[in-house]
């Protein structure tokens, strides 16, 4: 089967964007793919993180991948952490990448603008640390959403690099990007992504929210002025409603070209109730199975060993190669 891996950060909880554009595609791919997810809590230090806070994120964002349908009998589930591979791979991949290739990435490029008093050397190493996260295993397909291909692209790169001096050593990864629902946007300013550090909370939608709350966001967001108010699918020119429909589809499952003809004259409204109860309709039992599970450390913590251990043996077959490729001496 060809591997899949993928991962969320830990800070703050997830969002109905991160299941759209990532989480959902995990899912579905466990069955035809060798797939594993991870918390990336070493990414999650880039920005300063209460200990207690992140602790909690950690247990919540494995609790809610299995909640939303990660099988750990199928796929393999771990945090980046305990499988210490993931900071040896990515030194050496930090001597093969250059200054001037992380000072393109949009991202580093936004974070830093956005917290002036922590620029800190792994904000701008990130890329090459979610490189090794990658490469260590060998991963074919990568499913993420819009804003990490970029660093696709790094990773790919630093790759290549590596294999064109020391011979095959990576397999070179492709991003598994949706062609809808890779980009959901803000609820309020739908011309900037969603994002679960946004100030506003208005602007996304948690997954552990109450439904209750999830349904008056949507029922507050922003569509447009448009006199007509007609209902079609544009996310240029019709933002805040393409952003409605692609939610709708992505909870129900319709395609967006099914879906629009029902809306030809509809308002607003009608969309928003829609969409209002779609969303709850898929959050409403992923929260049950949340609960039952965040209440089980033994089970978590049996989930986390088993997936560490799994990651670990893979991943130190990689590294071995790599340290060997280099010239390291293997420890006698
Ligand atoms: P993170 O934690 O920011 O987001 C996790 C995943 O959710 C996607 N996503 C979205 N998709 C659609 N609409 C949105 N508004 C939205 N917001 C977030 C992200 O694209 C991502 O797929 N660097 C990564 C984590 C990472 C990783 C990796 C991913 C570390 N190592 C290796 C893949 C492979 C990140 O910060 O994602």
């Amino acid at each position: 089967k060809p591997i899949v891996l993928s991962g969320c950060q830990p800070s703050g909880q997830l969002t109905i964007g991160n299941y759209m554009g990532a989480l959902k595609q995990w899912v579905s791919m466990q069955s035809e793919y060798d797939c594993l997810y991870m918390l990336v809590d070493l990414h999650a230090i880039t920005v300063r993180q209460d200990p207690q806070a992140l602790r909690n994120a950690c247990l919540d964002g494995l609790a809610l991948y299995i909640a939303c349908g990660i099988d750990p009998t199928q796929s393999t589930i771990f945090m980046q952490s305990h499988v210490p591979e993931h900071a040896q791979l990515a030194w050496v991949l930090n001597c093969y990448t250059q200054m001037g290739e992380l000072n393109r990435m949009t991202q580093f490029k936004d974070k830093s603008a956005r917290n002036v008093t922590n620029i800190n050397a792994g904000l701008f190493t990130y890329p090459t640390l979610m490189a090794a996260d990658i490469l260590l295993y060998q991963a074919q397909q990568v499913p993420v959403g819009d804003d990490q291909k970029q660093h696709l692209e790094l990773s790919r790169d630093v790759a290549n690099r590596f294999n064109n001096q020391y011979g095959d050593t990576f397999t070179i990864p492709e991003p598994y990007i949706p062609e809808f629902g890779a980009r959901i946007m803000s609820l309020q300013d739908p011309a900037k992504k969603m994002s679960k550090s946004d100030d506003n909370v208005n602007n996304f939608i948690g997954l552990l929210e109450e439904p209750k709350k999830i349904a008056k966001k949507i029922k507050r967001a922003v569509t447009d002025s448009d006199e007509q108010a007609r209902i079609y699918f544009d996310p240029k020119e019709k933002a805040g409603v393409s952003n409605l429909l692609t939610l709708l589809s992505g909870a129900t499952g319709e395609t967006i070209e099914s879906l629009v003809p029902k809306y030809e004259d509809k308002m607003y409204g009608h969309l928003k109730a829609d969409v209002a109860d779609a969303v709850v309709a898929l959050i409403e039992p992923i929260q049950t199975r949340f609960e039952a599970l965040r209440n089980d450390r033994a089970e978590l913590d049996r989930i986390m060993r088993e997936g560490s251990e799994k990651a670990s043996a893979r991943a130190a077959q990689t590294l071995a190669r790599v340290y060997e490729a280099v010239g390291f001496i293997p420890r006698p």
